[in-house]
């Protein structure tokens, strides 16, 4: 029987599209379940969304929608992310899947029944981002200590859980198994800053919100958004606090394995052991957290328009490209960058000169030499063995470098392969050899050789680059080897490749794709500008509540005048906006109002209007507006215009 190996990735908020840091983390997760398959393994891994919290409920507020259809719209988003860079988990929970969220008031319930949580109150600094309480010393510079933002002060009557109780028993495990944690060095800042100082009890409950699971026997309170988060891992694949538990869980838990990012690793190694002794449950058996992906040059900013995303990157070079370049770029227990260009060069350097040449050079040679035929002349030379010591001792390099969970120097190790056969190329000079009647069952067999290489170097590429390998396959007219047959060379029969092979990796322009990438960056700044001078205009426009009483000399400030309309277009890129020009008596003004969404145009032009004359001169969208078109505006939203029963000139003075 397969042994099994269970995965998990961290699941990601719901409070805005994931950026190609959060979604590396996915791909890392999914290279290893691929690999592990390779292997022979039974593999689940699980991935999904973390969608309670108070940022949630706020950023859903600030969407102007409810929490769940906010919530909706994002899992999908992240799940369809996922899919794009070919994650293939075998489940995607979310936290507001009904069964986790009656699980996880029953795990509440019952650590309180059996004593490890108990009702307090609790005064501190709350950091909303964080979701997490502090104390007045763990504050940094009056900060956050996590994340550096600004805390309020709270006091809530709280339900905390006993975590000093198991603090000896954790650093036990800790000490039984060196390998929990990985990077190693996670482990030491974990008991030197958490465990020796005294672990604090935790605070597991909020009431200042509603949007959480509620505790079910006091449901003024909803379960604290990690003690509700980390259960997915068990909730996920069926777990039943009262024993009913599915054969999935009974199968898959401990899991072998959870990939989280580094900013989470006390979550996941200090408070995720210590609820899971509390249950009784056995520990994962290691907690790997990754480094971050960082931008070039600067954090990535929605304002500035150059958050990077899976999406666009998967638009502009292919799926494969993307998570070639996520996985080759981080070390495993230290940051990695992304920026563009280094995208760019990479797939030059690396997909396109060295693989994707190997590969089309290949073809062609055999195409050109052989009408496409290979086969096996067995006429060697010493170089052969050099070339076959590389590529046969490939598989052990590289599962050596995965067990360590260091998949950028796996990757290495493949692309090594593929060096050393575009050297062969080199030392072989099979287009010497095809001038020399004599050579051609040598050439052969240089062809054989280099056919082999490829497929074994493309069989444990695989994992990484899904797409490519099934293509190169087929390219060879050759399966992909099985991870036991990945170290032997020689067992191609003769096959006949394409005629037609396809650029696997087209070597990029780096000027021309910055163009369209800045061109891009661009719209989505511009995009910004206009939603917050949307925003910004809108308050004067719809303030509906009573105005206090004000003196005659205060009403006459506002210089109301007839306005004729004589153009009217609407603002390109603002779903709200219309450039006016208008007539006043003699003078002429250019008015930006966001009446878009209640009149065209054209409705507008030759009309006269009500109109504030001497407002100070603001810019929208790039455009200065020299007044304020003075509308009515019903409970509802709706908008109508205000115009003179009679006709009266354009420019007169309205009191
Ligand atoms: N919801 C929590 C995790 C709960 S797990 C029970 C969370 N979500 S998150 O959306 O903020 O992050 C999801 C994962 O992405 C985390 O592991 C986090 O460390 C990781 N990353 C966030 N930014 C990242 C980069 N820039 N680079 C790499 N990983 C990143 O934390």
């Amino acid at each position: 029987m397969k042994e099994k190996f269970y995965i998990t990735t961290a699941i990601a908020y719901t409070s805005g599209k994931p950026h190609i840091g959060n979604t590396y983390e996915a791909i890392l997760a999914d290279s290893i379940a691929r690999f592990k398959r390779f292997e022979g393994y039974d593999v689940f891994m699980q991935t999904g969304t973390d969608e309670h919290g108070q940022k949630i409920e706020e950023k859903a507020a600030a969407a102007g929608k409810t929490p769940k259809e906010f919530v909706d719209g994002v899992a999908k988003e992240i799940q369809s992310i996922w899919d794009l860079v070919g994650v293939s988990y075998d489940k995607f929970i979310r936290t507001t899947d009904e069964y986790h969220e009656k699980q996880v008031q029953k795990i509440f319930k019952k650590l309180y029944e059996q004593g490890d949580i108990y009702k307090g109150s609790y005064e501190g600094w709350y950091c909303t981002p964080c979701e997490s309480f502090w104390t007045e010393s763990q504050l940094v510079d009056g900060k956050c200590p996590d994340c550096g933002r600004e805390v309020k002060k709270s006091q809530e009557e709280a339900y905390f859980f006993k975590m000093s109780k198991y603090a000896d028993k954790l650093m036990q495990y800790y000490n039984e198994h060196p390998e929990f944690i990985l990077p190693v060095s996670r482990k030491n800042e974990m008991v030197n800053n958490f465990l020796k100082p005294g672990l604090q009890d935790l605070c597991v409950s909020r009431s200042s919100f509603k949007w959480g699971i509620p505790v079910d026997f006091d449901n003024k309170h909803v379960v604290y958004v990690w003690l509700d988060a980390l259960t997915n891992y068990i909730t996920g694949i069926g777990y039943d606090v009262d024993g009913n538990n599915d054969e999935l869980y009974n199968k898959l838990w401990p899991a072998d394995v959870h990939v989280i990012g580094k900013d989470i690793i006390r979550f996941h190694t200090i408070y995720w052991p210590i609820f899971l002794m509390a249950l009784g449950l056995p520990l994962p058996k290691k907690v790997y957290g990754h480094g971050w992906l960082l931008q070039e040059g600067g954090k990535m900013s929605k304002s500035k328009g150059n958050v990077i995303y899976a999406d666009d990157l998967v638009g502009f070079f292919g799926k494969d490209a993307v998570r070639y370049y996520v996985l080759t770029a981080m070390p495993q227990d230290n940051d990695g960058l992304i920026s563009w260009e280094s995208v760019i060069e990479t797939i030059n350097s690396d997909l396109a000169n060295v693989y994707g040449n190997l590969v089309s050079r290949t073809i062609a040679m055999s195409n050109k030499y052989f009408g496409g035929i290979v086969e096996n002349t067995n006429v060697n030379e010493p170089v052969d063995e050099e070339l076959k010591a590389v590529v046969t001792s490939a598989r052990d390099k590289v599962k050596a470098k995965m067990d360590e969970y260091k998949i950028a120097d796996a990757i290495l190790e493949i692309m090594n392969l593929f060096r050393r056969a575009n050297k062969y190329i080199d030392e072989t000079m099979p287009w010497a050899l095809a001038k020399d009647a004599e050579k051609q069952d040598r050439l052969k067999t240089v062809l054989y050789n280099l056919t082999e290489s490829i497929i074994i170097g493309t069989s444990l590429l695989k994992p990484f680059l899904t797409d490519t390998a099934d293509k190169v396959s087929a390219m060879l007219n050759v399966k992909l080897r099985e991870y036991d047959q990945a170290d032997k060379f020689g067992l191609i029969d003769s096959v006949k490749v394409t005629e037609t092979p396809e650029i696997l990796f087209a070597r990029l322009d780096s000027a021309k794709v910055m163009e369209k990438v800045n061109a891009m960056i661009e719209e989505r700044k511009e995009k910004v500008e206009v939603k917050k001078e949307e925003k910004k205009d809108q308050p004067k426009t719809h303030d509906h509540t009573a105005k206090e009483q004000i003196d005659f000399e205060d009403f006459a400030k506002v210089e109301l005048r007839v306005a004729l309309v004589t153009a009217c277009e609407k603002v390109e890129k603002s779903k709200k906006l219309l450039k006016l020009t208008v007539k006043l008596g003699e003078e002429t003004r250019t008015v930006v109002s966001g009446i878009a969404g209640y009149y065209t145009p054209e409705e507008l032009i030759g009309k006269k209007l009500t109109m504030v004359t001497n407002l100070k001169p603001a810019k929208l969208c790039g455009i200065v507006s020299e007044g304020m078109i003075v509308c009515a505006e019903d409970d509802n939203g709706n908008i109508a215009y205000l115009s003179p029963e009679k006709d009266v000139p354009d420019g007169s003075m309205v009191f």
